[in-house]
């Protein structure tokens, strides 16, 4: 019998909700099959190459020695990782593996239905082991799927976002390899903030749900604002100022980095999805900035099911 379960990378934070926010990508998910009582791990897909193929160096070793420690259970599994998140680009790669594995690891090993709060617990230690930091963003939009409001004290949120919304996701088409990407983006990071961003980051965040709960444009736009992570990264980011400057005159809604970056996204409304694209590409060709263009929706929860 194998368990097998798919799970949608993710764009964190959405500007102001810094390790609280996400969203789910449908262009982009991870799969994994399990398979009880044999013993192997295989890494596939068109990503896969970006990955450890050694089961202890893998974020999926990390997450089976967890839930090793934690239930005595010494589960033999042959493991087949299929990565369909590409790493190191801000998508929740790591996230979406994490969450694929838990939520197949539980499920095979008896707990069905699948408790929410027990796969993020168990995927953020893939999320640690990559990042240096269990945050809940990422984890949370591959488990729940639309826009999510993560916690570490409560069941997370997910809030269906409007069905208009496309994402336009800008990805440096030439990884600069920064080694421990999301270690260095969060050593950028300020340790105290002063009061007036904190009540900044409020407002912004209140605002930005309000607009996903009522499909406000207006509301997701100005809500978007972050002065937590965005001032501190955007010098990662190719190009950054000249990419926001276009996506504010265009037709778009608005854009934030996508986790810790170095991917932008670009939030537009179906019907405005071609016209903001073509204004994209032109301003990258203008620029000579190297990103691809990828659209997506936005992504579901993970699905785990089994195959005889
Ligand atoms: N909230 C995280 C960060 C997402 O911005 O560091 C990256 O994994």
């Amino acid at each position: 019998m194998k368990v097998i379960a798919e799970a949608c990378g993710s764009s964190a934070n959405v500007g102001p909700g810094f390790d609280v926010f996400g969203i789910a990508l449908d262009a982009f998910k991870d799969r994994v099959e399990i398979e009880l009582g044999s013993d192997y791990f295989i890494v596939e897909g068109k990503y896969g190459d970006e990955v450890p193929h050694e089961i202890g160096n893998n974020l999926i070793g990390a997450i089976l020695d967890g839930y090793r420690k934690k239930t005595h259970n010494s589960l033999s599994l042959g493991i087949r990782l299929v990565k369909g998140v590409p790493t190191s680009l801000g998508l929740g790669s790591s996230g979406a593996s994490s969450v694929a594995f838990a939520a197949a690891l539980l499920y095979a090993g008896g707990q069905y239905p699948i408790d929410v709060r027990s796969v993020l617990e168990l995927a953020s230690f893939g999320e640690a082991y990559v990042t240096g930091s269990p945050h809940m963003d990422n984890l949370t939009a591959s488990v729940l799927g639309g826009f999510t409001i993560a916690s570490k004290y409560y069941d997370p949120i997910r809030i269906d976002p409007p069905n208009w919304i496309r994402i336009l996701l800008l990805i440096p088409s030439k990884k600069r390899v920064v080694k421990d990407k999301t270690r260095y983006a969060r050593s950028l990071l300020k340790e105290c903030y002063p009061l007036e961003d904190y009540v900044f980051g409020i407002e912004h965040a209140t605002t930005l749900v309000k607009g996903f709960l009522e499909g406000d444009i207006n509301l997701i736009r100005r809500g978007l604002r972050d002065v937590v992570a965005t001032p501190y990264r955007k010098q990662l980011i190719e190009g950054y100022e000249t990419i926001v400057k276009v996506v504010e005159k265009s037709p778009a809604i608005g854009c934030f980095i996508s986790g810790a970056g170095p991917s932008i996204a670009v939030l537009t409304m179906v019907q405005d999805v071609d016209h903001v694209h073509k204004q994209l590409r032109d301003m990258l060709l203008d620029n000579n900035l190297d990103y691809n263009i990828v659209e997506s929706g936005v992504g579901e929860g993970v699905r785990v099911w089994v195959e005889k």
